[in-house]
């Protein structure tokens, strides 16, 4: 959702701020704008549009714009249409400012302080540079007039601030909504989001919530609301520089599915001792995983989805009690949690909201947590009681892809690692299991060979409007992620379903010609499995069959069939889930749409 960018320093901050808005492109956004100090008229200039980042570039291109200090902005509208006035930055008076989140109570404070026509957009924003206006006019002091009016505002936000007489200073406040900053030699610099300061330093830190930001050109100083100075503190990121570029490829879709060999080898690096999972680095103690009676995942989209396969896992494996639940239905369906739950909370960009909202809630109640997180720092990592890292490196297609595949990887270190110290596996068993998933990364990688195969493939599915996806069992898990990675990308309708489920109603959706992708990759299911593919069939259905390897036999012929290498059943979801993410790829590109930005979609979500 809405990206933020300031810079203070000594370079021309105009094409900084394109840049960063530009790298921020992928969370999703409708408008974009940037204010910048003109010290010559001590002012605040501001320049915005509704439309793409590209489009504020020519806004920009007819203007002088001789300035090195300034804020950006991407906006995903909430509050108020998609329209040039409601692209953020916002004026009012002295004060300027971009805003991620939402002012909850913006309605209250424009009867309190009188704004009722003197507003230009129907924005929470323009409502909050009201308000710090106001108490910028009453103390003419910015720190303090921060700290009064954020007293005032409910919701969540991450509020960067200008005011027109002090040019050369950027202040910002944030509560929930993140933001990190760093100092570098190019000057100061914050960011809703490390991707967009990435390739200015390998230094940040998350500004604590609650804290006034200084953005000076040489130094950042930090306040605590009642006045004292505080001292960030700094962490180091484990990208690499260029990680967050395209490096060749069209799209970050197609970067992200063929890194997952890499990202997997990283995520299990470092983890497993003498061939046994092993979290010491991490610094999780054993006790977690023995104290625990019930594990519950809490997750969003795709995160979630890397729970189903878990929960299957912990059946088979611990038969324990798991359930995985949607983030934003899991505090109103009163769920069953207390000191002996294990909470897991599971996130990409460890910003989401609901995601956060949840293990708080978890947390209230008593249960220990463990985050799977991808993103160093952020605010899930900081709410966990512990946090095990994915290493996918940054993902910047809003379909996920590679976070998907390492969290699986830390699921199933997981599972065996419980599975080791309540007893149930051994050592040997766990150290083949272990040796089994060392593979995984070379597994995928001839997959990733074979992608003009699963081209093909796609190609025979442009026309569909509706398309279903079938399996059992673990299958039937990866195949709900498959279901959403296609409907994300390439606007089909489509729906994962039980195979046993079909005849109990969605047959009576297949008629002529309609597209079923089928994946038999779980031996014990397999003869059920092509009964059902039959069913189907013989309806009418065009069946494409991802199907294992040692599974093949002359009946399965018949299908258009993409072969997967062959694993342990229980790990083939790995060469599956790849092979339907180059699927859903095809498809959206084949079809000519902007596959990292999906449409409606965005990559941080960060509004309930
Ligand atoms: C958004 C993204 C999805 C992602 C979900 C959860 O909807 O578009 O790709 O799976 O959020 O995100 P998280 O960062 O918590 O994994």
């Amino acid at each position: 959702m809405c990206g933020i960018i300031g810079y203070n320093g000594k370079k021309q901050v105009e094409p900084i701020i394109i840049d960063a808005l530009t790298t921020l492109e992928y969370r999703g956004y409708d408008s974009a704008g940037m204010a910048v100090t003109n010290a010559k008229l001590n002012r605040t200039d501001v320049y915005k549009c509704a439309g793409r980042v590209k489009d504020l570039e020519k806004v920009c291109e007819s203007k002088t714009i001789d300035s090195t200090c300034g804020i950006g902005h991407t906006r995903w509208a909430t509050h108020g249409g998609v329209c040039d006035a409601n692209a953020h930055p916002h004026s009012q008076g002295n004060v300027t400012v971009v805003h991620n989140g939402i002012i909850e109570n913006y309605k209250d404070l424009i009867d309190e302080f009188n704004l009722e026509g003197s507003l230009k957009s129907e924005t929470d924003t323009e409502v909050a540079a009201a308000v710090l206006n106001y108490y910028y006019n009453e103390t003419h002091d910015p720190k303090k007039a921060i700290t009064k009016a954020v007293k005032r505002l409910r919701g969540t936000f991450a509020l960067v601030i200008m005011f027109a007489d002090i040019p050369d200073v950027i202040y910002s406040i944030r509560n929930v909504s993140p933001i990190v900053a760093t100092l570098s030699e190019e000057g100061a610099m914050l960011a809703s989001d490390l991707t967009a300061l990435c390739r200015f330093t390998d230094q940040y830190f998350v500004v604590p919530e609650y804290t006034i930001v200084e953005l000076h050109k040489d130094s950042i100083a930090m306040w605590t609301l009642d006045g004292k100075e505080m001292q960030p503190e700094y962490l180091t990121m484990s990208w690499e520089k260029n990680s967050a570029e395209k490096n060749g490829y069209p799209f970050y879709m197609e970067k992200e599915i063929m890194e997952q060999p890499k990202a997997i080898r990283d995520t299990i690096a470092g983890r497993t001792k003498s061939g046994i999972p092993n979290f010491e680095a991490d610094q999780i103690p054993d006790s977690l995983f023995t104290e625990c009676e019930r594990i519950c995942v809490v997750a969003c989209g795709t995160a979630m989805h890397a729970g189903l396969v878990f929960q299957s896992l912990v059946k088979t494996r611990l038969n324990m009690h798991i359930e995985v639940e949607l983030a934003s239905e899991f505090m109103y369906s009163d769920p069953v949690i207390d000191e002996k739950t294990l909470v897991i909370a599971v996130s990409q960009s460890g910003e989401t909201i609901d995601t956060l909202e949840a293990l708080k809630y978890a947390r209230r109640k008593g249960a220990k947590s463990l985050a799977i997180i991808n993103v160093k720092g952020s605010s899930i990592a900081r709410e966990s009681d512990y946090v095990l890292y994915t290493n996918a490196g940054p993902e910047i297609a809003v379909a996920s892809t590679k976070a998907y595949t390492t969290q699986l990887s830390i699921f199933y270190l997981l599972v065996y690692k419980m599975a080791h110290i309540r007893g149930i596996m051994n050592d040997d068993e766990v150290r083949e299991c272990i040796r089994n998933l060392k593979r995984v990364p070379e597994v995928i990688g001839s997959v990733l060979d074979e992608k003009n195969a699963i081209h093909v493939i796609a190609r025979g599915v442009l026309e569909a409007k509706d398309l279903f996806m079938i399996g059992r069992g673990l299958d039937y898990s990866i195949l709900q992620e498959g279901s959403l990675k296609l409907k994300e990308v390439s606007y089909i309708h489509s729906e994962a379903y039980a195979s046993g489920e079909l005849k109990h109603g969605p047959i009576a959706l297949i008629t002529d010609n309609t597209p079923v992708v089928a994946v038999v990759t779980q031996t014990r299911l397999m003869s059920k499995e092509l009964s059902n593919i039959r069913e189907v069939k013989s309806r009418g259905a065009q069946i494409a069959l991802f199907i294992k390897a040692d599974l093949m036999q002359q009946s399965t012929r018949e299908f258009d069939t993409f072969v997967l290498p062959n694993l342990p059943d229980e790990l083939m979801v790995f060469p599956a889930s790849v092979a339907l993410q180059l699927l859903a790829y095809y498809v959206s590109s084949d079809k000519g749409f902007d596959v990292d930005k999906p449409r409606n979609l965005a990559k941080v979500v960060t509004v309930e």
